[in-house]
């Protein structure tokens, strides 16, 4: 079988913890407090699902989320947290073979696009960007290159480890920024963490991409 974040799904956010901080967490709480109230939303690449009991502490209830995730051990350990009054759907499944109806107002893609090569960005992208209504808004953080050395090592050191132990396809980051640029989005505001090597940005959906 294809190895995934199952074999390391129990113990992901403490080692995201031990080497970042609550950095990785608090680009994400960033970017949830942007959420309108009553929003459809689509978390993809959830992971254990913290971001769900976040999300219900800055809003209690009023929410109906679809949370994907392709690892059905992050599924499991998402679907035990408490959702609050929110109405939660789990998909096992990965995103680019799922389709959804284009009405989301928030599509939000915690540390997922920096996993895939360039071909599969250009799916994995379009996909999402069908599925977000026009002036819905595109919550994206992730990892970016940067000129500081012990930056660039750790990012080789994360996909050498990630290639070996969940069989992630990309060898260093794709070409994200530049996926948002050539299509309809314009940035409503951004926070850089760690001196811009983690990127947490609000895009809003201008209109249909072409
Ligand atoms: C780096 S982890 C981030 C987890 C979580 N967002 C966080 O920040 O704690 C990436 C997540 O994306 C999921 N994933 C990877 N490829 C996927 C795909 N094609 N479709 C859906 N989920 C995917 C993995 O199973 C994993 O849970």
């Amino acid at each position: 079988m294809k190895r995934s974040y199952d074999t390391i799904a129990t113990f992901y956010d403490r080692l995201a913890r031990i080497i970042y901080g609550n950095t990785l967490m608090n680009a994400q709480i960033y970017l949830l407090k942007k959420i309108p109230p009553n929003s459809r939303i689509l978390i993809a690449g959830g992971g254990t699902g913290w971001i769900l009991e976040e999300l219900s502490r800055i809003h209690p209830s009023g929410l109906s989320i679809t949370f994907i995730d392709i690892s059905p051990k992050m599924i499991a350990l998402a679907s035990a947290r408490n959702v609050g009054g929110n109405k939660v759907a789990f998909v096992t499944a990965p995103i680019q073979d799922i389709s959804f109806p284009n009405d989301f107002d928030v599509v939000i893609t915690p540390f997922l696009l920096d996993n895939f090569s360039e071909e599969t960005l250009k799916v994995i992208f379009l996909k999402i960007d069908t599925s977000l209504a026009t002036k819905g808004l595109w919550l994206f953080c992730d990892f970016q290159n940067t000129a500081i050395w012990w930056q660039r090592t750790v990012l080789k050191i994360m996909y050498l480890f990630f290639r070996t132990f969940c069989g992630v396809e990309a060898e260093k980051l794709p070409h994200i920024n530049e996926a948002f640029e050539q299509n309809s989005y314009t940035i409503k505001e951004e926070k850089a963490f760690i001196s811009g090597f983690v990127m947490a940005r609000v895009y809003e959906k201008i209109s249909h991409s072409l």
